[in-house]
């Protein structure tokens, strides 16, 4: 239904780690504030279509509330990672500015500034047109964004996790004003069999901003668009630190 990304994506080789570190963390800020700004806006069997999915963590917690989902995302590793966590929901690799689908959906979703990770503005844009597409009339597009506060902290402060089986370093990050782009080193060591197996990945954000955004939203035919503090719905420290929520509705 989807269509496939052929090339090898930034996280596959982070995708372990990401699986294992950074889901729980999040969602658990995270889910609470969909909880209020969009699940009460559905039905009890609500179709979801989850934009860059990740490893699947929040499909998860959809479809343990009896809601339908369908994800995707560019990087073939977080799929598989995704359809071994959440067996109820249906994944596909693709990208965000050119999937296809022919269901429509009652909702979608997008979290974890996985939007920033679109670098080309006219990308983001065709993404934002895609998800409409993708939506029944009226229906609520929910994601999160980060906005150049997020990046002004300590956006990905370095650490190291050492354990007897794993290793990860995230070092060099920062951000340039002038192309708005955050790069993010990360090196990881995972022993299998005897071996150990070295990834590198570098993650990219671009920092986009609020009128971008809304004007993007506007001309995919979005409407009815609200923004919230991520901190005004007590996602504290630096997660909810330049974060926003938007909840725009679909043509
Ligand atoms: C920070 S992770 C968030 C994953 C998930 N949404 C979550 O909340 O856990 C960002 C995800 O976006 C995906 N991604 C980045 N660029 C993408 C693109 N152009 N199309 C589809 N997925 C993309 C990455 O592969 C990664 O899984």
């Amino acid at each position: 239904m989807l269509e496939a990304s052929p090339r090898m994506a930034a996280y596959d080789d982070f995708a372990w780690f990401y699986d294992r570190y950074w889901n729980e963390e999040f969602h658990a800020a995270a889910f609470p504030i969909l909880e209020r700004i969009l699940l009460p806006r559905l039905g009890p069997r609500a179709h979801l279509l989850d934009v860059c999915c990740g490893s699947g963590y929040l499909a998860g917690l959809l479809t343990e509330r009896g809601y339908r989902v369908t994800g995707f995302d560019a990087s073939p590793e977080m799929v598989r990672l995704a359809c071994a966590r959440a067996p109820e929901a249906r994944f596909e690799v693709a990208e965000a500015a050119s999937f296809r689908t022919r269901a429509k959906f009652d909702a979608a979703v997008s979290t974890f500034d996985s939007l920033n990770h679109i670098l080309d503005p006219a990308a983001l844009a065709e993404a934002f047109r895609r998800v409409a597409a993708a939506l029944k009339p009226g229906a609520p597009f929910a994601f999160d964004i980060l906005l150049e506060a997020a990046y002004r902290t300590d956006w990905a402060e370095n650490f190291t996790i050492v354990r007897d089986d794993h290793v990860l370093v995230i070092s060099g990050s920062g951000f340039d004003f002038r192309s708005r782009l955050a790069h993010c080193r990360i090196t990881t060591f995972r022993k299998s069999a005897g071996h150990w197996r070295r990834g590198d990945t570098e993650v990219v954000e671009r920092c986009y901003e609020s009128g971008e955004i809304d004007g993007m939203l506007r001309d995919a035919g979005f409407r009815d668009t609200v923004c919230y503090d991520a901190r005004d719905f007590g996602m504290a420290g630096q997660i909810g630190e330049g974060r926003v929520f938007y909840v725009a509705c679909g043509r």
